[in-house]
């Protein structure tokens, strides 16, 4: 069963594509990762899948519903995106946590719970009073997780989550990302320029050049058998 499904998506940008015939399904459950170079269009597409861009054209059917854009209205609600530079509310992690939970009427006490344990879900328990802007950008990357996952989206968008962190503090997001998946069956989506990220991380994987996919399929498959000679070159790094 598919969670996403884009027929055909195109986006330009002062009359220059960005997605070009983009069509794409995403299965219930699964780590789908959108790889591409620099300019590639992984963020549009990550911003139209969020719902946050509109399409020039195509279809997006969302959970089995056609995406209508004047009214995308509650669909919002199952979808939610972390960017690749994470914005800090100048306040406690806790708040910054509980405040979606905050907007979606849940009581004092539902907040508490939910928000200790997305905490210890992200490594972060006992944080709470810390003030979010003074924390290391692996550990704001963090609450900006949390603050995704505690709303228990049926999509979670991941902008290249590691893309500004070091070796030791990418692994322990890939481990989060592992674990959100494992535990709540979350499906996600997370793009990224580092091939072995996808390789360690991703079920499958979609290669993006030039705002179009030019090959998707298994993980383990695009890095055997790549069928596309620009995905053997990317793979390679012989593609620039
Ligand atoms: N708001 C915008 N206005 C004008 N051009 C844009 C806008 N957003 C994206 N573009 C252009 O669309 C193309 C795709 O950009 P996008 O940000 O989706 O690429 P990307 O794969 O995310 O790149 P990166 O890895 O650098 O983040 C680029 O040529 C970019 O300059
Ligand atoms: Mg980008």
């Amino acid at each position: 069963m598919s969670l996403v499904e884009l027929r055909n998506i195109t986006k330009s940008y002062e009359g220059k594509p960005a997605l070009d015939g983009v069509s794409l399904k995403v299965r219930k459950g699964e780590i789908f990762c959108i790889m591409g170079h620099s300019g590639a269009g992984k963020t549009t597409l990550l911003r139209i899948l969020a719902l946050l861009e509109r399409p020039d054209s195509g279809e997006y059917y969302f959970d089995g519903a056609l995406v209508s854009w004047n009214r995308p209205g509650s669909l919002r609600r199952g979808i939610t995106m972390v960017f690749q530079t994470p914005v800090m509310f100048n306040t406690t992690v806790f708040k910054n946590v509980a405040y979606g939970l905050r907007l979606r009427g849940y009581s004092r006490a539902e907040i508490e719970q939910k928000v200790k344990d997305v905490l210890r879900l992200v490594g972060l328990e006992g944080y709470e009073n810390r003030k979010a802007k003074t924390l290391s950008g692996g550990e704001k990357q963090r609450v900006a997780i949390a603050r995704a996952i505690v709303l228990e989206p049926k999509l979670l968008l991941m902008d290249e989550p590691t893309a500004n962190l070091d070796p030791t503090n990418s692994g322990i997001i890939e481990d989060i990302v592992r674990e959100i998946a494992k535990e709540n069956g979350t499906t996600i989506v997370f793009s990224t320029h580092n091939m072995f990220q996808a390789k360690r991380l991703a079920d499958r994987v979609a290669h993006i050049h030039l705002g179009r996919i030019i090959e998707v399929g298994k993980t383990e498959d695009i890095f055997e058998m790549p069928k596309n000679e620009l995905t053997r070159k990317f793979i390679n790094g012989e593609l620039f």
